[in-house]
């Protein structure tokens, strides 16, 4: 069995790139629903309905375990996914994760956090919720960005926009990327922002924390396949795509184009 890896687009084929260099002995699958990125403005019914079909395609696909590398939909569907779809489907022996709460980990200590996100993921609170499940009085100002989303998808990064982005975050002690999208911009981030602010990327802390929950699963690691497999799936190709694919993943890799 497989390794899923679920997001609108981009974002999620970092993570699958760290996840894979960290893990290259499993097979893997990653799922990108390019057709109806962004998911970042749709309605909370629609992530959830989206992200329902995708599972759906990649339990069938023969995922084990899956990760919603999206921040969107973790933030929006993953809570009816777990409480309310999964123990009911045909499929309530897999397993379902997200990212919000690893994220939130790697915080704990930091009292000045900021969140960049986007609209729905920022709405929600998810991440505040979270946050004050570890402290109270923990402060986080988070902002949506979503611009940048179709920067990282497009790759025509435009320094102003996000320059005006980051201002309100000049003082915070660590900025949460909350959208595996802009993994692509730690550096220019880092840059704008300066040494003293952490910048936590997804694809830096994932890897490490699907590591450490298959150690202590092993009903779940021994039903993977080790055949070092890697597929793409996408819902739109486009020349990028398979221009990054190419370069991330040997040059025989072509994502495949898929119905959802
Ligand atoms: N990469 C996704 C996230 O982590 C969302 C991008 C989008 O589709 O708006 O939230």
């Amino acid at each position: 069995m497989r390794i899923g890896i679920f997001d609108s687009g981009l974002g999620g084929l970092i993570v699958a790139r760290a996840v894979q260099k960290a893990m290259p002995e499993y097979d893997y699958i990653y799922l990108g629903d390019t057709k109806r990125l962004p998911y970042g403005n749709k309605t909370q019914n629609e992530i959830y309905k989206n992200t329902i079909q995708a599972l759906r395609y990649l339990f069938e696909k023969d995922c084990v375990l899956v990760v919603i590398a999206c921040n969107t939909a973790s933030s929006q569907a993953l809570r009816r996914v777990q409480q309310e779809w999964l123990p009911k489907s045909k499929y309530f022996d897999r397993k379902v994760l997200g990212v919000i709460r690893p994220t939130v980990e790697m915080v704990e200590k930091a009292r000045n956090i900021g969140l960049i996100g986007t609209l729905r993921t920022v709405d929600s609170t998810a991440y505040l919720q979270e946050l004050q499940k570890i402290n109270k009085n923990i402060k986080l100002l988070a902002k949506a960005t979503p611009k940048l989303v179709s920067m990282v998808e497009s790759g025509k990064y435009e320094d102003e926009i996000l320059k005006n982005y980051l201002v309100p975050f000049k003082n915070v002690e660590i900025l949460i990327l909350g959208c595996t999208h802009f993994g692509m911009l730690k550096k220019e981030i880092q840059n704008i922002l300066g040494k003293k602010i952490k910048i936590i990327a997804q694809e830096d802390i994932l890897p490490g924390k699907l590591k450490s929950y298959l150690a202590k699963h092993k009903e779940i690691t021994k039903k993977l396949g080790k055949s070092k497999k890697f597929e793409i799936l996408v819902t739109k190709s486009s020349r990028r795509y398979e221009k990054l694919s190419r370069e991330w993943f040997g040059a025989k890799t072509k994502p495949k184009l898929i119905n959802l």
